[in-house]
């Protein structure tokens, strides 16, 4: 079930540092890592990361219920981390949205939704 994200995960977001890790698995269950800067929690919650390059990665959520984890370190050291599914849109309101403020000078192929199901603060589980 598709979960809110915490009011401090909320605002460790604002003060990340650097990129996302986003790892999704692939149906062998064998887990894909990249690096991703292009990306926003959507109104409701959830994260979108933009589509500019993506290769195992798209693989991976083409084969269908895809798993995923989005990791991101904030001030103070501090790492969160999102477990959930993930949805892939390339037309409709999600990929609208990302057209409004992703840069065109990268492809903008569609956009990844992580839908957080469990989130952590190292090792405490928030939600
Ligand atoms: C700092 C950094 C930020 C990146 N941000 C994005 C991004 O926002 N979107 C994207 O599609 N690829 C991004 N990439 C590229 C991906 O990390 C990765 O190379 C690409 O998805 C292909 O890898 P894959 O075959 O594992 O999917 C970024 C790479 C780096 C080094």
């Amino acid at each position: 079930m598709t979960k809110k994200l915490p009011d401090e995960v909320m605002n460790a977001w604002q003060e990340r540092e650097g990129p996302l890790v986003l790892i999704t698995v692939s149906k062998n269950g064998i887990p894909n890592a990249i690096y991703a800067s292009i990306v926003k929690i959507i109104d409701d919650g959830r994260i979108a990361v933009v589509d500019n390059y993506f290769d195992k990665t798209k693989l991976n959520i083409d084969e269908g219920n895809c798993k995923a984890s989005a990791l991101f370190i904030a001030s103070g050291h501090k790492s969160y981390q999102i477990k959930g599914s993930v949805e892939y849109h390339t037309q409709g309101p999600l990929y609208e949205e990302i057209l409004s403020w992703a840069d065109p000078k990268h492809p903008r192929k569609g956009v990844a939704i992580i839908n957080c199901e469990e989130v952590y603060r190292g090792k405490d589980r928030l939600a």
